[in-house]
């Protein structure tokens, strides 16, 4: 356990809060924190979404550049396992999850703002991957996870450079989905994933499944993934709901209660 992240829940959105002032540099406490928050909202039912914080000034500036200053070689091959994990356990999580960026987010924190579903921005945030400017690169999936959402030549551009990007800038690339003032960023975000709670849990949880594990592979693999778990939502109440819903009161009427 850590005070370092914290799960607050409420009204179905469960909140995954970085407090680590004041920059919130993720250090292996804060990772491992992240990963046993990830875990906790995977499993609450009273979590229908998620939103990634850092607070009001700042998502998160990175990895603690000052923890891995003096790592080997070995060190890091240890520690390295550690730093996908975190990102992946939110990447993985089987709800909607959005990240609330303010302030900076950069290097593994624009990683974790990578791992989720959507990211909501403040005007004067920046986002940026500045690892090649300490010598080394992404090791949070960053390498892999921007080049996916924003296209191979945009990332090498923001990697090989380590240039921090504003967020009319990251609009325009598809960093982010949303640029807001600052005070509103957290609310929005909210705001973005308020319609799934009472909604189908089981389908939305496939839905983002098809899509994320579709793209890791290829079409006909995708595909199947996509027939497997279409059928397998027909074991679920949600669809006997849904359906029996549609034809007994029209379209969207039905009361999910999940299973
Ligand atoms: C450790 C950090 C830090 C970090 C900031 N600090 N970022 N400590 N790790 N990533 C500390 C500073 O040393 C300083 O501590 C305090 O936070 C305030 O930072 P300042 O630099 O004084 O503030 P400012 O001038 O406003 O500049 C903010 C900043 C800058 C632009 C965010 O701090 C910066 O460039 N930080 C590093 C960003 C970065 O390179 N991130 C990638 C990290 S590597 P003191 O004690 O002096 O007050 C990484 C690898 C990913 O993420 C691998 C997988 C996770």
């Amino acid at each position: 356990m850590t005070d370092l992240v914290r799960l607050e829940v409420e009204d179905g959105i469960g909140t995954i809060r970085l407090d680590r002032p004041p920059m919130n540099a993720l250090n292996a406490e804060i990772q491992r924190g992240l990963i046993d928050a990830c875990r906790e909202a995977a499993e609450r039912d009273d979590v229908a979404a998620v939103v990634a914080h850092g607070g009001e000034k700042v998502f998160a500036a990175g990895a603690d550049i000052k923890e891995m200053e003096t790592m080997s070689y070995t060190d890091m091959v240890d520690h390295s396992s550690l730093l996908q994990d975190f990102t992946r356990a939110l990447a993985r999580l089987p709800k909607p999850t959005v990240a609330a960026v303010t302030g900076y987010a950069l290097g593994g924190g624009c990683e974790v703002a990578l791992a989720c579903d959507w990211r909501v921005a403040a005007d004067d945030a920046k986002l940026g991957q500045p690892e090649i400017l300490l010598g080394i690169i992404p090791g949070a999936g960053g390498t892999q996870r921007l080049a996916r959402l924003v296209g191979p030549a945009k990332a090498k551009d923001l990697v090989l450079s380590g240039r921090f990007v504003g967020a009319d800038e990251a609009l325009a690339i598809g960093l982010v989905d949303r640029v807001v003032p600052a005070a509103e960023v957290y609310d929005t975000a909210r705001s973005l994933v308020e319609r799934y709670v009472g909604g189908p849990a089981y389908a939305i949880r496939a839905a983002k499944e098809a899509i994320d594990r579709g793209l890791e592979t290829d079409l006909e693999t995708g595909l199947e993934i996509e027939r497997m778990l279409f059928a397998g939502l027909f074991a679920t109440k949600d669809q006997k709901t849904g359906m029996r819903s549609f034809v007994e009161n029209g379209p969207g009427k039905a009361t999910f209660e999940g299973a």
